[in-house]
């Protein structure tokens, strides 16, 4: 087995794999200090949790993760708060900033003896339609080298190898959201006690803590901007302002440690299997920047892909690698939906000016707010989209039971 990329899809996958008996090698491009320091989205939805604790990979996030279950609106009608830990499913995000997450991943691997290939760049994934694929690196010193294996997993991200290697058939659905955000790291405390979501006729604000001393802020910005184009001053002057500072208490301001430009786009790859190549992680899948569903996907499908190929691996039965696309795809595109929604309700409409320009797209969002704040049957679907990706059993197969909607069971049709 030969596990294209070191992030939490090819770390856990990787695990999963040595556990099963399955012999596997992890090629990254990166060094090791890179890939355990890159800041990334750090909100473990429960299911994430449940899958890291049944496989004993959770002591980390238990020891210093924390749960977390409030979402804070701030809007031209005023400030509401959703706390959807005691909402739909009842249930809260473990905070864990992920670059712990993968350095527990990589610290397991290694102990238990796997191989990972630091400053390995996977050039190309080939005769993936065959039972004999191999993959073309550039080693670290410069010299090409080749990679035999049964099967090949893409984990190697959006613009990885796997990806470039798909057959002409595979289908992308690419959307760009039109939208852009300037994404901050700021060495301050929190300002709130809440993830916060500012809906502004000047633009989209973000907060969520990472940790008590690091805050990660999101500005809305004209597609093409510049990450270094404002002054810090101008920055927190612009966060306060979108985040109506004079009405709900200042930020809590401090040195940027990072910033960057990212235009929101989202995309899904199908099939998810590729003969002997298969994706996970954000090789199958990105969507739009709501409650970290990219990393807790690729825990999902770690799982999920794990399994399938201990059973093609050491019981010769690839009929769950068959399964594995449409079980996957099933909840990635439950993300999307979730994902599409919630940029739609916090930002206006691309090439809308916020202030109305279409009226009528502003009256909508401001409507959906609205909504949001006031039905208690619209804050639960909102809960249980934001925090879960595990459905009931209708979406986890292509051979799902017959579904059942209320008491009813639905005949399936011939
Ligand atoms: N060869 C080898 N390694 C590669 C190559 C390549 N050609 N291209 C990319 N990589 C490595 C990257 O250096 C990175 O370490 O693949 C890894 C992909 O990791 P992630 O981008 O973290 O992707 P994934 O494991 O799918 O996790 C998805 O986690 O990073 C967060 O929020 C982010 O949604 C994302 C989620």
């Amino acid at each position: 087995m030969v596990v294209l990329g070191a992030g939490p899809a090819g770390l856990l996958l990787g695990n999963l794999l040595l556990a099963a008996g399955i012999d596997c090698v992890v090629l990254e491009r990166a060094a090791r200090l890179h890939v355990q320091t890159r800041a990334r989205a750090g909100f473990l939805a429960p299911n994430t949790v449940r899958i890291l604790d049944r496989h004993g990979l959770a002591d980390g996030l238990h020891r210093d993760g924390r749960t977390h279950g409030t979402c804070e609106f701030r809007t031209a009608d005023g400030r509401f708060r959703l706390d959807y830990g005691t909402l739909g499913r009842r249930e809260q995000h473990t905070v864990y900033p992920q670059q712990n997450l993968v350095t527990d991943l990589l610290t397991r691997y290694l102990d238990a003896g796997g191989r990972i290939r630091f400053h390995t760049e996977a050039l190309a994934v080939h005769d993936a339609d065959g039972a004999r694929p191999h993959v073309t690196t550039r080693e670290p010193d410069g010299r090409p080298t080749r990679w035999d294996a049964r099967y090949v997993a893409g984990c190697d991200g959006r613009h990885g190898a796997a990806r470039r290697s798909l057959p002409p058939g595979a289908l992308r659905h690419h959307h760009d959201l039109g939208v852009s955000w300037l994404g901050l790291l700021a060495e301050a405390p929190p300002s709130l006690d809440a993830v916060g979501y500012a809906v502004h006729d000047r633009g989209f604000a973000g907060h969520m803590a990472r940790s008590p001393q690091v805050t990660r802020y999101y500005l809305e910005c004209p597609r093409g901007a510049s990450a270094d184009a404002w002054s810090e001053e101008r920055i927190w002057d612009e966060l306060d302002l979108r985040m109506r500072a004079a009405e709900h208490g200042p930020l809590r301001r401090g040195p940027i440690i990072e910033r960057g430009v990212v235009d929101l786009a989202c995309d899904v790859v199908e099939p998810l299997r590729h003969g002997s190549l298969l994706l996970a992680g954000d090789a199958a899948s990105l969507t739009a920047p709501a409650a970290a569903k990219g990393a807790n996907l690729a825990v999902l499908e770690a799982e999920i892909l794990a399994g399938a190929l201990a059973e093609a691996l050491t019981g010769g039965d690839d009929a769950a690698l068959d399964r594995y696309s449409a079980q996957c795809l099933a909840y990635i595109w439950r993300a999307q939906e979730f994902t599409q929604w919630m940029t739609g309700l916090l930002h206006a409409t691309p090439g809308q000016d916020r202030s109305g320009g279409s009226f009528f797209h502003a009256s909508l969002r401001r409507a959906r707010l609205d909504s949001l704040r006031t039905s208690r049957a619209h804050q639960d679907w909102f809960a249980e989209n934001y925090v879960c990706l595990s459905y009931t059993s209708e979406y986890t197969s292509a051979a799902a039971p017959v579904p059942t909607v209320g008491r009813r069971k639905i005949k399936k049709k011939n």
